[in-house]
């Protein structure tokens, strides 16, 4: 019998990505995103499907299945009955038929891509369904109550159900114009960050608030008795007004979500030049309160109604680590995962493996995230010959360390002289963070190392926090928990006594957005952090996404470009070292 060979997608929406899963296995998944040079690309991930389709050494002919997480029959009964009741605008309705047709044009799409021409079938799985199944099934649990958190996608906004082994129910949902990621994603805009995934911001500036703001805030959502949540239609437009999505160049662009009254409520929204005030501080704790009202609500009537103790957890909302960092707070459940793409990439995968799980075995468990592209050292060699000149002119010397032991010990040494070093290795990682493959490193203890990295290279606002990668086996010694974060997922408190000594990574609030590193998914990784444990006491790195102000880099060449124009001290490419040697003259 023919190899089950399917190609899961996400495509024209945010995050477009691809993956390919052989026999319930995973081979290979990434997003558009690293390809287009393009953060959040929203259109027909056709360079991540190739990708996907010569990680597997096959071609679209081999394919069986392309799995789409997008079904425009889901929930077609109660979009009609929105429009014939709730009557929206006639540009609203016409944005949401664009999009159904261009939903149905992944035919024409596939049609396109070099290779034999695909014979199998196009699935369309319904968008939360996906989210589910993305949760899920990659979870080490073979049973869970399963919850998917987002914007919207396919007329919802939330879903739940049960995962047995092989079987995904979807329970029940939150359906359009009501949502948290709205909620949350207006509060973002109004707060003056108005470009796509500037949520992460509005998390980071919450800690610094108090909860003055908090009553007027509660006002945007009410929490229902069955667990769901319904916004105040009143301060929002989505649900009649038409700023549906726009791919500009293929990123995302969407128009203010909330109105007027809004304004008229909280005082006039901040304009993105004007400089942050403790008002706008407020604002921002008051939005990630609510936020988590309503998320704990929903877990935790589930939980009641279900029993079970895991919960596998999806979408796009489920990036918010610092509620995530709480759940087993706030809520009874004891165990939590999260996918590495928790968000719309991840619905690829989702909707991959609802069409495989149809096979009665389950597929395995996610425990690392490193499914994007490699590059041979010989590559990497060429690379740096081809780019010999341009690499002497920035005062840079290039040094090959065969010998693994080595290179992390070079390395970790630069590190623990304050270095800032770029780490450029084995396969890119799949999902938004970057996690010991196409990172930067730098040295937690010191406190100036967030103002090194925000003047070198990332520029970001001084008020969001860097992340650590801790050793596993080290976590229970600098945080308040124990346990498997290996997709930088959560927030969770720094030991207190601890927080001194590694300034760079403690929030204001003396949380770290941390991620676990074992040695089995990630050996190289590993024996690094190790190394800067045995040379400083200190079993972690601070670990940011290799990248100024682009996506994550991808291909050495990128990682190459990225050092060169930034004031990195180091670059580690493979088993190259490329050290700056002196400050280049301008
Ligand atoms: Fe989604």
């Amino acid at each position: 019998m023919a190899a089950d060979l399917i190609l899961g997608i996400n495509a024209y929406h945010a995050d477009a990505a691809s993956c390919i899963v052989r026999d319930g296995k995973l081979l290979a998944a990434a997003e558009e995103e690293r390809f287009r040079r393009v953060k959040h690309w929203a259109g027909f991930p056709s360079q991540a499907i190739n990708y996907c389709l010569s990680e597997a050494k096959v071609d679209l002919g081999d394919v069986t299945h392309v799995a789409v997480n997008r079904s425009s029959r889901a929930n077609f009964f109660r979009k009609l009955r929105y429009v014939a009741f709730a009557r929206p605008g006639p540009r609203l309705l016409l944005n949401r038929w664009r999009n159904r047709q261009q939903v149905a044009h992944v035919a024409d799409e596939l049609r396109a891509l070099p290779g034999r021409p695909f014979a199998g079938t196009i699935e369309h799985v319904e968008h939360h369904l996906a989210h589910l199944a993305s949760a899920f099934y990659p979870s080490p649990f073979g049973d869970a109550t399963v919850v998917s958190v987002d914007g919207f996608g396919d007329f919802a906004s939330a879903a739940w159900g049960c995962g047995h082994e092989t079987a995904l129910s979807l329970d029940g949902r939150v359906l359009f114009p009501h949502s948290l990621g709205i909620f949350y994603q207006a509060m973002t805009q109004y707060l003056g960050f108005p470009n796509y995934g500037d949520e992460y911001k509005l998390m980071g500036l919450a800690a610094y608030g108090s909860s003055s703001a908090r009553h007027e805030v509660e006002k945007l959502l009410a929490l229902r008795d069955d667990g769901s949540f319904a916004l105040n239609l009143q301060y929002f437009r989505h649900h009649k007004d038409d700023i549906a999505y726009e791919w500009h160049g293929g990123e995302p662009v969407c128009g203010p979500l909330f109105s007027q009254a809004l304004i008229d409520a909280l005082g006039p929204a901040r304009n993105p030049e004007a400089p942050i005030e403790d008002r706008h501080r407020d604002l921002a704790f008051a939005t990630q309160a609510v936020y988590e009202d309503g998320f704990f609500h929903l877990l935790n009537t589930l939980q009641r109604r279900n029993g079970n103790t895991a919960l596998a957890l999806a979408g796009g909302c489920a990036y918010n680590s610092v509620a995530n960092g709480k759940i087993k707070d706030r809520t009874p459940f004891t165990k939590c995962y999260l996918q590495a793409a928790a968000g719309d990439a991840g619905g690829a995968i989702g909707a991959a493996y609802v069409v495989w799980h149809r096979s009665g075995s389950r597929a395995s468990e996610m425990i690392h995230a490193f499914w994007g592209p490699s590059f041979s050292n010989a590559e990497l060699a060429t690379l740096l010959t081809d780019h010999h000149a341009a690499i002497r002119a920035e005062g840079c010397t290039v040094q090959r360390l065969d010998d693994p032991k080595e290179l992390v010990e070079t390395t970790a040494r630069a590190i623990a002289e304050g270095l800032v070093v770029g780490w450029f290795q084995g396969r890119m990682e799949w999902g938004p963070r970057a996690l010991g493959n196409r990172s930067i490193l730098g040295d937690p203890r010191r406190p100036d190392m967030k103002n090194i990295l925000n003047l070198k290279i990332k520029r970001r606002e001084s008020f969001r926090p860097f992340a650590p990668s801790v050793l596993r086996e080290a976590m229970a010694d600098w945080f308040i928990r124990d346990d498997d974060v290996p997709f930088m997922l959560q927030v969770i408190p720094i030991r207190p006594e601890r927080r001194r000594q590694i300034p760079a990574v403690t929030h204001v609030d003396g949380t770290g957005r941390l991620q676990t590193v074992d040695r089995a998914s990630n050996p190289r990784y590993y024996s690094l952090i190790a190394e800067f444990f045995r040379l400083t006491g200190v079993p972690m790195v601070l670990n940011t996404s290799f990248n100024e102000n682009e996506p994550v880099v991808c291909r050495p060449n990128e990682a190459l470009d990225c050092f060169l124009r930034t004031k990195m001290d180091l670059l580690v490419l493979g088993n190259h070292v490329v050290r700056r040697n002196k400050v280049s003259s301008d």
